[in-house]
C-alpha cells in the first residue's frame, strides 16, 4: 500500500486466505491494476499529442516556402512590372508569411524543448560578439522609434554557448523591451556581470513594468500580461518560455525583476565552466 502511495501501481499484495481481508486485498489489487492501466493510457495520449503537434507544425511550414518564394519573385518584378498598390499588398503578404513562419518555428522550438529534443551546440566563444549581433540586428527598429539601446560590455569574455540560440534569447528579450518602452524616451541597457564561475547578462528597460501579481507566470507558455484583444503588440506568448528552455539547456537560469512604473530587468546566468553545462 505504501508503494501505491509513492505512485508505483500494479504490484500485487499476496494474501490468499478467503476471508474479509482477502476480499479487501483482492479489490485493492484490481484497483491498483486499473490505476496502472489508466496512467499508461494517459502517458500514451501525451506522447501522441506531442507527436501530432510536431508533425502539424512541420507540415505547416512546407507550404510557406513557395508563398515566400513567389512573393519575392513578384516583388522583384521578375514576372512583370507592378503598380505601387500591387507592391504594397504583396509586402503585406510577405510580412504576414514571415510572422506565420516565426510563430510556427517558436511552436516547434517550445515543443522540442519540452521533449528534451532541442540540441544546443555549445562552443567556448566570446559572448560580446553574440550580444553585438543581437543588438545590431534590432538597431534599425530602435532607431526608427527613437529608442536607445546601450550595450555596456566592452571586453572579451569566453563562455561556452550556442551562438545562434543565445542570440535568439537576447533577441526575444530585446524585442519584448522594444515592444513596451515609449518611443522617444525608451532606453534599453544591456550589461554583463562577470564572475569566476559564471556571467549574468541583464537587459534593463524603462518601460511600464509588470504588475507584481502577473510576474509569477512570465516564463509559462502562451502567457501574456496584457491579454486584451486591443493590445497593440502581437506575439504568441512563447518567447519567454523558449528563453527559459534555451538558457536551462546551457545549464543556466533566467529571472525577471520589475517595478511597475519604473521598468523591468530580465537577467540570465550562463556558467563558464563547461562541466556544469549540461
Ligand atoms: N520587458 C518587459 N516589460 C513589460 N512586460 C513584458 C516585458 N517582457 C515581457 N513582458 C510581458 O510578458 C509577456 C510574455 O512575453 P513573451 O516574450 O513570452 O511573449 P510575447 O512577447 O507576448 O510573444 P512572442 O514573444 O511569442 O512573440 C508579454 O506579452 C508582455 O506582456
Ligand atoms: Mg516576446
Amino acid at each position: 500500500m505504501s508503494r501505491v502511495k509513492e505512485g508505483v501501481y500494479g504490484e500485487k499484495i499476496n494474501y490468499k486466505v478467503d476471508d474479509e481481508i482477502g476480499q479487501l486485498v483482492n479489490t485493492f489489487n484490481i484497483m491498483s491494476d486499473t490505476i496502472k492501466q489508466k496512467t499508461e493510457e494517459a502517458k500514451e495520449t501525451d506522447i501522441a499529442k506531442d507527436e501530432f503537434l510536431s508533425m502539424i507544425t512541420h507540415e505547416l511550414k512546407t507550404p510557406l516556402v513557395p508563398i515566400q518564394g513567389y512573393v519575392d519573385m513578384l516583388l522583384g518584378e521578375h514576372l512583370g512590372p507592378l503598380t505601387e498598390k500591387q507592391k504594397d499588398r504583396l509586402k503585406i503578404i510577405k510580412t504576414s508569411a514571415e510572422s506565420l513562419l516565426r510563430i510556427i518555428s517558436d511552436l516547434l522550438d517550445a515543443q522540442k524543448l519540452e521533449l528534451g529534443k532541442l540540441v544546443v551546440k555549445k562552443e567556448k566563444q566570446n559572448i560580446k560578439n553574440t550580444i553585438d549581433i543581437a543588438v545590431q540586428a534590432l538597431q534599425p527598429r530602435a532607431t526608427e522609434n527613437k529608442i536607445t539601446i546601450k550595450q555596456h560590455l566592452d571586453k572579451e569574455i569566453l563562455v561556452p554557448h550556442d551562438r545562434e540560440r543565445i542570440t535568439q534569447v537576447l533577441t526575444n528579450l530585446l524585442k519584448n523591451a522594444l515592444d513596451v518602452v515609449n518611443p522617444d524616451t525608451g532606453v534599453i541597457e544591456v550589461f554583463v556581470e562577470d564572475s569566476d564561475k559564471e556571467i549574468k547578462i541583464n537587459i534593463k528597460d524603462n518601460g511600464p513594468g509588470i504588475p507584481i501579481e502577473k510576474q509569477g507566470g512570465l516564463f509559462k507558455k502562451f502567457y501574456q500580461v496584457d491579454t486584451s484583444l486591443t493590445r497593440e503588440v502581437g506575439g504568441s506568448g512563447l518567447g519567454l518560455a523558449i528563453c527559459k528552455g534555451l538558457v536551462e539547456e546551457h545549464g543556466g537560469t533566467i529571472s525577471a525583476e520589475s517595478t511597475p512604473g519604473v521598468g523591468t530587468t530580465f537577467s540570465f546566468i550562463l556558467p563558464k565552466d563547461s562541466e556544469s553545462v549540461k
